[in-house]
């Protein structure tokens, strides 16, 4: 199955609201939000600079963009409409914040016209990742930061043992949601291949031990991705939604994957 964030703007707008409820889910993510602010403090932010989000989504990272210090302007653009009416009613309140529709493989924006560019588990989403760098890098002001952060899905786990029936979960909601799960591996060459000077990958570990959270969510849409494929039928699906739940409660989940955070700045 084809990763649903790929074509967002042709997907069913009720499964958009789904979408967007998730990424307000992991915004709300204490551990997520520390991720995200390790490595945005390891940026250079030159005084009153004009940031761009690239696959914004519903503005959670962009909301935290605008407010950094020393942030004059933050702009995120998404190619989902939904996505961005929620992103603009979440950030109504902040004044330096503002969304745009796009696709950020050819992006409305001036050449040299951004200080930063944060690329915010949406590389690894876009076919064409290349082109989506080549974007980054021109409309980069010379010395300014490019921050990807991607999840390396090939770690992606939630098994407690041995062919564990809720693993296949993990998998389908990898080939529904994820394009390259492979991405991450190849960042630093590609971002370099672009003309960036790359700066060592750092590896953010995410783990839901005990009670479960948003990775239960991968399970949910991991059993819909293999009932709409046909794998299996209604009733196991919410089986294995249900095993995942009652392991949460019974404080005996497990899950775990392994982010990685890139920085890479535009030479003279
Ligand atoms: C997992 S979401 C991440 C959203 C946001 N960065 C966050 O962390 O909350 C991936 C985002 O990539 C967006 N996206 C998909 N294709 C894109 C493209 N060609 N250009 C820009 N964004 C794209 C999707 O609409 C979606 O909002």
């Amino acid at each position: 199955m084809p990763d649903l964030y790929a074509t967002i703007s042709e997907v069913d707008p009720s499964v958009q609201e789904r979408l967007a409820v998730v990424l307000e889910m992991r915004a709300a993510d204490a551990r997520q939000l520390e991720m995200l602010e390790s490595y945005l403090s390891e940026i250079n932010f030159p005084p009153d600079a004009r940031v761009l989000e690239i696959g914004c989504g519903t503005g959670g990272v962009t909301r935290t963009l605008a407010q950094w210090p020393g942030v004059s302007e933050a702009v995120g653009i998404d190619p989902s409409a939904v996505f961005l009416s929620k992103a603009r009613e979440l950030g109504h309140a902040i004044p330096n914040l503002s969304f745009e529709k796009g696709d950020g493989r050819s992006l409305p924006f001036d050449d040299k016209s951004f200080d930063v560019v944060v690329i915010h588990t949406t590389m690894c989403h876009v076919p064409d990742p290349e082109g989506l760098t080549a974007e980054a890098y021109r409309v980069l002001r010379q010395n300014g930061w490019l921050a990807v952060f991607d999840g390396d899905y090939a770690t992606a786990t939630i098994a407690t043992g041995d062919c564990d029936p809720l693993e296949a979960c993990i998998h389908a909601f990898r080939d529904g949601f994820v394009h390259d799960k492979w991405l991450v591996r190849r960042l630093p060459a590609m971002i370099q291949s672009c003309g960036f000077d790359v700066k060592p990958m750092r590896s953010h570990g995410y783990v839901e031990a005990g009670t479960g959270s948003y990775l239960l969510t991968w399970i949910d849409r991991g059993a819909d991705v293999l009932l709409q494929a046909g794998r299996i039928g209604a009733e196991k699906a919410e089986a294995l939604k249900a095993e995942a739940r009652q392991r949460s409660d019974n404080d005996n989940w497990f899950g775990h994957i392994a982010f990685a955070s890139i920085l890479a700045t535009k030479p003279e």
